[in-house]
């Protein structure tokens, strides 16, 4: 065996060369991997002894994909493309040996192959959709020659995996190998060097376009079955573009298109926002003061003290793990309620296909109930998720005190009340943490993770393993009110309620916050939540708008009318009943209602949360900015391709945003837009969020 780099070598077994990457933890293709194949592949050509190559991996994994630390860098060679083309044109067959995944950089590697094998559990895709990318080395042009246009166009637009039965049936791969990978390889290649068969190239390949090209209204049925869900992303379109490049044009053609496409994206905003994004959130998982080698508390059993929205939410992300479940109500009928909801949220899922009759029966099965709350006292985790209500919430943690198994996690779903109150009622502050889940908590990401002041490190470090156990997202917050999510997301509240005192209407500015990409405006956000969230009837005096509508029974989606009316589908309409009761508030508030911009609705939105933001960053409350942007686009759904607040005001330009703050706090007067000193300071040096 001879090192072609440090990251390839080369052997050479009776006429079989085997090329094998090693370059942990996923074969990513970097510099020496690209150099490796290049200069392997030149050698097997040159010499005699060699009539075929098999290319195979160390490790866990064939190549998963690009190196993408090498993104956004001066260009190393050899590129990809060259070497791909050496294996292209090779006059020696190449096999591809695959395991693990083949994903990206690493699927079009094996498709400049002339053969493909894998083993049983190798899975195939071209994710970089996800990055905001297309397949930039071929491979939007190859994958629907090999299996068919229809099939590239979901892989593509979706970033999905197919496994490998899937693989061979749609003519991916040529064998799946049942044991040994290489030796089936190498055997693999024997057979292809005595049956002589021919040197097949995938770009010559016609056959699987053939049908699409009579059929090219395919196209746009795609483009309007992920509609909904990839709207304002570039890179969906982008994939779709080349694979009708692909059955459209000549092969040169198709891989020029593919190229000029890939270098827009490429160079463009929303795939720097989405590269950003994939590190910001696997930084988040990173405690700087909790060690790695912190124990961890085993979970094995959690309690729910609340069987309402959350506490059902919450229920469910423990059983769709296979967790068992105990939640715990004061009434019998609000405990039917809660676990009736859940078995029905099941069902409505099974309906759609996406889990099956037994999986419902499974995870009802480890969802139970009871009145009783000493019956948590063998819970490993319980979260508390009743009315807000600071005393109520103190009183269920002092009866936990006395209830929990020592060394038991106490956690509150509380969205804004102090942490470090809560705690202080019991004689183990370092057993109590904020575990804040998003609504619906069965299908939002984000867990925000309050840190008390006195909560233990094996709390923290439990908590965040947790998190990733039920397939959430966890960033760690420290206590203020609001925490980070709903502290940024108050100043967004405060400025469109302002707005339409002074002058635009709730569609209006919900319009322009949709356009930007948010899943909705703050007036359809409060309409769906609830108006009368910390709403008092006995109390109120018609002081804000809310009040108002409220008063008025207009409370919101529930009661079929709120900012706006829902008809029978909860479709909303702006409604000229709440039009006029705004006019009317405008007036007797004193205020002189004029036209407002869209960039105004906009900037008054969305500068107060970089501001609070930078506020938040300057208090030590998140520990890094791009927590707070993990923390709006997965518990707000912020649009992934603007990165999230932060990471949006570092690309509009800190300076810029200070100068926009300044003018509207003069034109205000609000607090609000005071910009913050850390955001100034960052401003006159030049740098962003990002380098702190
Ligand atoms: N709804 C949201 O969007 C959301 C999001 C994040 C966090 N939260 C927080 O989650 C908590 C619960 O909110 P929700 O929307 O689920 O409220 P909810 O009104 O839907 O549910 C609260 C449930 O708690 C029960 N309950 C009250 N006192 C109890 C007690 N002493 N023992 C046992 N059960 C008791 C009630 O019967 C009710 O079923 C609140 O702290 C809220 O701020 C809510």
């Amino acid at each position: 065996m001879t090192a072609l780099t440090d990251m390839a070598d080369l052997s050479i077994e009776d006429g079989i060369a085997i090329i094998t990457i090693d370059n942990p933890p996923v074969n990513a293709l970097s510099q020496g991997v690209r150099q490796g194949i290049k200069d392997g592949v030149a050698q097997c050509l040159a010499d005699d002894s060699v009539n075929a190559i098999v290319l195979i991996c160390a490790g866990r994994t064939f190549i998963a994909g690009a190196d993408i630390t090498e993104f956004g860098g001066p260009p190393k060679e050899p590129g990809l493309h060259p070497t791909l083309a050496d294996m292209e044109n090779s006059s020696k067959p190449i096999i591809a040996a695959i395991h693990g995944t083949a994903l990206g950089g690493g699927l079009e590697t094996a498709l400049v192959c002339n053969y493909r094998v894998c083993d049983a559990g190798a899975r195939f895709g071209l994710p970089e959709v996800n990055l905001g990318l297309l397949p930039g080395a071929g491979g939007t042009q190859r994958l629907p020659r090999m299996v068919g246009p229809e099939k590239a166009l979901q892989m593509v637009t979706s970033g999905a995996q197919i496994g490998a039965d899937e693989a061979l049936r749609e003519g991916l791969v040529d064998e799946i190998v049942a044991n040994d990978l290489r030796a089936g390889a190498i055997a693999f290649a024997r057979k292809v060097l005595t049956e002589k068969r021919p040197l097949t190239k995938i770009r010559d390949r016609e056959d699987k376009l053939i049908a699409a090209r009579e059929n090219p209204e395919l196209f746009d049925k795609v483009r309007k079955s992920i509609a909904r869900k990839t709207r304002g992303f570039l890179a969906p379109e982008y994939n779709i573009r080349c694979i009708e490049a692909a059955v459209n044009l000549p092969f040169e053609e198709g891989v020029k298109e593919e190229r000029k496409l890939f270098m827009e994206l490429m160079t463009g905003s929303q795939s720097a926002a989405q590269q950003y994004f994939f590190f910001a959130e696997r930084q988040a998982a990173k405690i700087p003061d909790v060690p790695a080698d912190t124990p961890e508390i085993p979970i094995n059993k959690v309690g729910v003290i609340g069987a309402g929205t959350m506490g059902g939410g919450i229920s469910m992300n423990m059983a769709n793990v296979g967790i068992p479940v105990i939640m715990v109500e004061t009434q019998q009928e609000a405990l039917d309620h809660g676990l009736g909801v859940i078995r029905k949220n099941y069902e409505n899922t099974a309906s759609k296909g996406r889990i099956s009759a037994q999986d419902v029966k499974d995870r009802c099965g480890l969802i139970s109930g009871s009145l009783d709350l000493s019956e948590l006292a063998d819970c490993d985790l319980i979260i508390e998720a009743v009315f807000e209500n600071m005393e109520l919430k103190r009183e269920i943690f002092k009866k936990l005190d006395e209830i929990a198994k020592p060394g038991a996690i106490l956690a509150s779903n509380t969205s804004a009340l102090n942490i470090n109150e809560i705690a202080a009622v019991t004689s183990r502050p370092e057993a109590v943490i904020g575990l804040h889940f998003f609504s619906p908590a069965n299908v939002m990401k984000l867990l925000e993770i309050v840190r008390g002041d006195k909560s233990g490190k094996d709390v923290i470090k439990t908590c965040m393993a947790f998190a990733k156990r039920i397939k959430k997202t966890a960033v760690l917050v420290g206590v203020c009110p609001g925490f980070v999510g709903n502290r940024i997301l108050a100043k967004r509240q405060a400025q469109a309620n302002q707005l339409i005192l002074e002058g635009a209407l709730p569609h209006e500015v919900d319009k322009v916050l949709f356009e930007f990409g948010l899943p909705m405006g703050p007036f359809q956000m409060s309409d769906l939540a609830g108006l009368d969230i910390g709403w008092n009837k006995e109390t109120s005096k018609g002081e804000t708008i809310r009040d108002v509508l409220c008063e008025a029974d207009r409370r919101g989606q529930k009661t079929g009318t709120g900012f706006y009316d829902y008809d029978k589908n909860r479709v909303p309409s702006p409604s000229p009943v709440v039009e006029k009761l705004i006019l009317e508030f405008s007036e007797k508030t004193g205020h002189q209602r004029r036209e407002i911009s869209e960039d105004e609705i906009l900037e008054r939105c969305l500068y107060p949360m970089i501001n609070e933001g930078a506020k938040i960053l300057d208090e030590g409350i998140a520990i890094r900015a791009s927590d707070v942007d993990v923390t709006w686009v997965y518990g707000y759904g912020w649009p992934v391709y603007r990165g999230g607040p932060m990471h949006y005001g570092d690309s509009l330009g800190l300076d810029k945003v200070v100068a926009t703050l300044r003018k509207y706090h003069e034109m205000t007067g609000n607090a609000d837009f005071e910009p913050a000193p850390l955001m100034v300071r960052l401003a006159e040096e030049g740098r962003g969020f990002k380098d702190l």
